[in-house]
């Protein structure tokens, strides 16, 4: 989808959807001499938030037909407001309509400015417009959507805060899409060299460089712990370096970290049979950090970004990993593998020691590490964990803003304590409850070199059920977090 900005006003502009409040939609149909058709058409209306309809006007008009979104003329809270978009956007999704204005960036909603609610309805569309059906025999065209541009109307005044969110927006697109794309990618077709290949077509971009490690690199860096997951596999790993270099020389980088487990069959520690095809998601961390950075890097940001991608694949085999073995990480710490299906934590702590020769002034990874994170938060929010309370809080505050949300999490000490082995430095499982924080505990013990910040998303990544697919969380997050650093 592209995203434009269109300067005027709902009565002098010509569309084949105009996308309205009630109120807006009035005074259109007043212009054009058709309010009693709008009125007839609205009698039974429910103006409220996540309410639709659909009004004909008679063709050769400006405005050809309004989708007349509920509740957009009260004053709003956010959430609110983007129920209203959500609900517009969906809509949208089905009509017949090549291109379609949007107007209603002009709401009133409590505490926020016009670039956020111009922002707020652009990721609206850009959730609800998403389609994935490149494994479909017969693929429809633009993947069955006849849309191709959504306008945003804006006034004079708020011609450039306009365009700065749509130019964000269409940034902002494009790295949700890939992140989705790599996300639902079939884990026959989506491994760790598919996984290279994607990454690699970002160098297209300016400013980007992409690199990467084999196997062989990894031992001679002596990284025993990512190492140890691959074992199983006949399919190669990979640790993917993406470099965007769109700062200053010397800025030091902000470093991504994203877990690529391109399928997880929990190892010798084998998962149960039901649903594990969800475990194609457990890459979703690095799609994510991958489309964070096509983001920033769409939109040009004047920031340095290093982002690692953790690529392997877990599986079971006469070569895999049993529990018990002792592995020795790239830091010199040992771990004994008490669980093969804690596999996300041993192939992210090497790449958090690997991100140490990067300088980083911060980093953050991503992964779809415990399903004890989804017993707290279930799926509407992001779990993040730091010691640093201001990371922890840009974080949180960018999930608020873009409504990818977040929730903290504690990373006390105490809970280091879960972590003893007998046999070794540390075991890659903690005891006594708190699955989410102890994995989180375990990747603490190699980032003291920087300040860091973990996400668990398994939670929020992807969706199961009837909605089965990767929503694109927290590309959203991430990339309001990049744009705040970057001062955007
Ligand atoms: N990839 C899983 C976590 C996961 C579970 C993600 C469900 C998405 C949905 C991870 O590798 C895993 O298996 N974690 C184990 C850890 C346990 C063995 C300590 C878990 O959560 O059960
Ligand atoms: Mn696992
Ligand atoms: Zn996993």
């Amino acid at each position: 989808m592209k995203y434009a900005t269109r300067i005027g006003s709902v009565t002098d502009v010509k569309t084949p959807c105009l996308v309205s409040s009630v109120s807006q939609a009035r005074r259109v149909a007043r212009a054009q001499g058709e309010l009693k058709v709008l009125d007839a058409a609205l009698r039974d209306f429910r103006d409220q938030a996540g309410k639709v309809a659909l009004v004909q006007l008679a063709a050769g008009k400006g405005v050809q037909r309004l989708l007349v979104a509920g509740g957009a003329d009260s004053e709003l809270d956010a959430a609110n407001f983007r129920k209203v978009a959500s609900a517009a956007a969906n809509a949208l999704k089905t009509l017949p309509v090549a291109q379609a204005l949007w107007a209603l960036s002009s709401a009133k909603v409590k505490g926020r400015d016009l670039h956020w609610r111009a922002s707020a309805g652009l990721a609206a569309l850009a959730n609800a417009l998403y389609q994935f059906a490149q494994h479909k025999s017969k693929k429809p065209e633009n993947g069955g959507l006849t849309l191709r541009t959504v306008q945003m109307l804006a006034d004079d005044r708020g011609r450039a805060t306009v365009q700065r969110a749509v130019r964000q927006a269409n940034a902002l697109q494009q790295g949700l899409d890939l992140a989705r794309n790599l996300g639902n990618q079939p884990p026959n077709v989506g491994n760790p060299s598919y996984l290279l290949k994607e990454a690699r077509k970002l160098s297209r971009l300016e400013n980007v460089r992409v690199t990467s490690l084999d196997e062989k690199r990894m031992a001679e860096l002596g990284m025993g712990a990512f190492l140890s997951v691959t074992a199983g596999t006949e399919t190669p790993a990979r640790l993917i370096v993406v470099q965007y270099k769109g700062g200053k020389r010397g800025d030091a980088p902000i470093a991504l970290v994203g877990k690529g487990i391109t399928f997880d069959t929990g190892g010798i520690s084998l998962k149960p049979g039901a649903n594990m095809d969800e475990m194609k998601f457990d890459m979703c961390g690095a799609a994510t950090v991958l489309g964070a950075t096509r983001a920033a890097a769409e939109a040009k940001l004047p920031i340095n970004i290093v982002t690692l991608v953790a690529a392997a694949e877990n599986m079971p085999s006469g070569k895999a990993s049993r529990p018990g073995d002792i592995v020795t990480t790239m830091s010199g710490k040992t771990v004994e593998i008490l669980n093969t299906d804690a596999e996300g934590r041993l192939v992210l702590c090497d790449a958090l020691t690997y991100a140490e020769r990067f300088k980083p002034r911060t980093v953050i990874d991503v992964a779809t590490l415990t399903g004890a994170v989804i017993v707290a938060l279930g799926s509407h929010a992001s779990a993040v964990f730091s010691k640093s309370d201001e990371l922890a809080t840009a974080l949180v505050e960018a999930g608020e803003w873009s409504g990818d949300r977040a929730w903290r999490m504690p990373l006390w000490d105490e809970y280091q304590e879960s972590l003893k082995s007998n046999f070794a430095d540390i075991p890659n499982i903690g005891s006594g409850g708190a699955g989410a924080v102890t994995a989180a505990c375990f990747l603490a013990r190699f980032t003291d070199k920087y300040p860091w910040a973990h996400m668990d998303v398994a939670g929020s990544a992807f969706k199961g059920g009837a909605a089965k697919g990767a929503t694109g969380r927290p590309v959203g997050l991430l990339f309001r977090y990049l744009c705040q650093q970057a001062g955007r």
